[in-house]
């Protein structure tokens, strides 16, 4: 979603904010903007709809002189994809810009407050009132840390925002409030963003803040506060991604390079610090109850981790949705303990059901790829997937990564201690499922254009063929469905006529049979069988061979082909894999 990055420095802010921005994309976004203040204490400012390319090509960026800045990725929330919407937002007498991220939700109230005192207002947003606000009051106090208190008082809602201020030309001010904020420490030159990924070709130490403090900046100097203006002292931490991971390589796509990535994510998942893992083990075997919540894809992990838990561990869990926790309100207490999954740490339904989970008590662990995230922070521990930057909008390596964690607790759970060791098999087993490629290639050249496909599968293949569905939904944009196989006679079988496709997921393991039987039901009413299993069968019209695993890594190697699937409909029908239409990698508003 909306991305923020701010500079303070010795150098020209605009290049160093553009490529901040161009780190921003994978965010998702429909409209880019850079603000800067120059040596005659002007702000200037350059935004646009569409993509940061497009404003990279805009000849008044030449012009955009300045050494401290602020930029803007914004996905529409309140109003539409217009370039007045885009950010940053000027007050009326144009001594401030502001970037912001998340929702002000009393804004039409202190819209009406503002224009009532005589403030224009330009676009249609809730942002725009913060630049008003901080206009109003730095003209009484005419210092900034106090009008930053006072601003904050008036805003509600989850925001963060990077502002400079004319009278200020050589410092950058910022606030978070439920949304990310990470201050990047330079030489000489200090860094804003919502995102350290913006900065991290220029610096690796950083500096999280947490909820409800503010920060000013200038090129020497970083000072934290909370929101009533005492100093923070706050460690700064150096960040293991390095530049390279975030270069697409030989690769096309982000998302190809990201499925490629697997055959080392899936170890890299395994190496944990044994001490969480044991707080881990410890927590779930002492709760009185176990819940386990997500979104997405991430969901569709803790819907695999319940079954691998029930079936290796004999240990009762439930998953609930994240998007309808609020369904759930006295359900958790005290002896309740939830372990919360996302990639990015971020996705506001994650971070409000996990506030809800801590209101009645219960205990919150998490399993996050974005170490650093406000979700580790809300978390007593946390197990990261260890998987480098996720920059495809489509969750792949995560994923894989979060199973990789999930089969090694449910392992040590069930004191399956011999069975642990053929985790460390799971690489191998995925590079051979990395050379399915060209046979997928081959294959979704051939039937992507078909209008719908259905995804099957049993037990703990059933969240496989959920994903395999939103998979393919996402990045090519083909109707998809994903059911438990049995469930097809009860209702979805009417929808299949000849030549429907129809993925059955069917390792050989205790659901094998009872899963080709329902390929054959298909298969007699004329469905196309596409059989991903490590067994031919003559009722798949095509057949994904797999490599025979160990039966709890089979969910690992279907995910491989499912996602060179979507890939490559997405690729036949000539759309960008790495950013699907209207969706955002990190999802921050509910
Ligand atoms: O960052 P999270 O794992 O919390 O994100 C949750 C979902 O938005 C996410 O898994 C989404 O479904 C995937 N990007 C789909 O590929």
């Amino acid at each position: 979603m909306c991305g923020i990055m701010g500079y303070v420095g010795g150098r020209e802010a605009s290049s160093i904010l553009l490529d901040g921005l161009r780190r921003l994309e994978y965010r998702g976004y429909d409209s880019a903007g850079i603000g800067t203040i120059d040596s005659k204490h002007k702000l200037n400012v350059v935004k646009d709809v569409g993509k940061v390319e497009q404003l990279a090509q805009k000849t008044e960026l030449g012009g955009l002189r300045g050494i401290a800045g602020i930029a803007h990725t914004r996905w529409a929330t309140h109003g539409g994809v217009t370039s007045e919407n885009a950010h940053p937002h000027l007050s009326c007498k144009q001594e401030v810009a502001i970037v912001h991220n998340g929702i002000i939700e009393n804004y039409l109230e202190l819209r009406q407050e503002l224009e009532g005192r005589g403030h224009r207002f330009i676009s249609e947003t809730d942002s725009e009132v913060i630049a008003h606000l901080i206009e109003e009051v730095y003209e009484r106090k005419k210092d900034l840390l106090s009008t930053l208190i006072d601003v904050v008082q008036r805003l509600k809602g989850a925001y963060a925002f990077a502002a400079i201020l004319v009278d200020a030309p050589n410092v950058m001010v910022g606030a978070r409030q439920d949304a990310p904020l990470v201050v990047g420490l330079g030489k000489s030159e200090n860094f804003l963003a919502s995102d350290a990924l913006a900065f991290i070709g220029n610096t690796d130490r950083v500096v999280f803040l947490d909820n409800r403090e503010l920060v000013l900046l200038t090129e020497k100097n970083v000072k934290i506060y909370d929101f009533a203006g005492n100093l923070i002292q706050k460690p700064a931490t150096q960040i293991a991604w390095e530049l390279g991971s975030v270069s697409r390589r030989e690769f096309e796509h982000y998302t190809l390079k990201e499925i490629h990535e697997q055959k080392d994510a899936v170890l890299q998942a395994l190496r944990q610090d044994p001490r969480s893992v044991d707080y881990f083990v410890d927590a779930v075997q002492g709760a009185g109850k176990v819940y386990l919540t997500g979104c997405g894809t991430s969901f569709h992990a803790a819907l695999l981790a319940k079954l691998l838990f029930t079936s290796y561990a004999k240990i009762p869990v439930e998953v609930l949705l994240s998007s309808e926790f609020e369904q759930y309100e006295g359900m958790l207490d005290e002896k309740s303990l939830l372990i919360a999954v996302s990639q990015s740490g971020e996705t506001a339904d994650v971070l409000s059901a996990v506030k809800a989970a801590k209101k009645m008590g219960a205990r919150v662990l998490s399993i996050v790829n974005a170490m650093g995230s406000t979700l580790v922070r809300e978390s007593a521990c946390t197990l990261l997937n260890n998987c480098g930057p996720e920059i495809g909008v489509a969750a792949t390596k995560s994923f894989t990564a979060q199973l990789m964690i999930f089969n090694m607790l449910a392992l040590r759970l069930g004191h399956r201690d011999d069975e642990l060791s053929e985790l460390w098999s799971t690489g191998s087993l995925v590079e051979k499922a990395l050379g399915l490629e060209d046979q997928v290639r081959e294959m979704t050249e051939r039937i992507h254009v078909a209008n719908d496909f259905y995804f099957v599968g049993r037990s703990i293949h059933h969240p496989l063929a959920l994903e395999g569905a939103l998979k393919l939904k996402e990045l090519s944009y083909i109707h998809a469905e994903g059911m438990a196989a049995g469930e097809l006679k009860h209702g979805s079988l009417a929808l299949i006529s000849e030549g429907v496709p129809v993925v059955v997921l069917n390792p050989e393991d205790a659901t094998y049979a009872d899963t080709l039987s329902n390929a054959s039901e298909v298969k007699a009413r004329g469905g196309r069988i596409i059989g991903v299993s490590n067994k031919p069968s003559k009722v798949y019209d095509e057949y994904i061979e797999i490599p025979a695993a160990p039966p709890v890594l089979y969910p690992v190697l279907e995910a491989v082909p499912l996602q060179m699937m979507a890939y490559y409909a997405a690729i036949s029908r000539q759309q960008n894999p790495d950013y699907p239409r209207n969706l955002a990698k990190s999802v921050t508003v509910k």
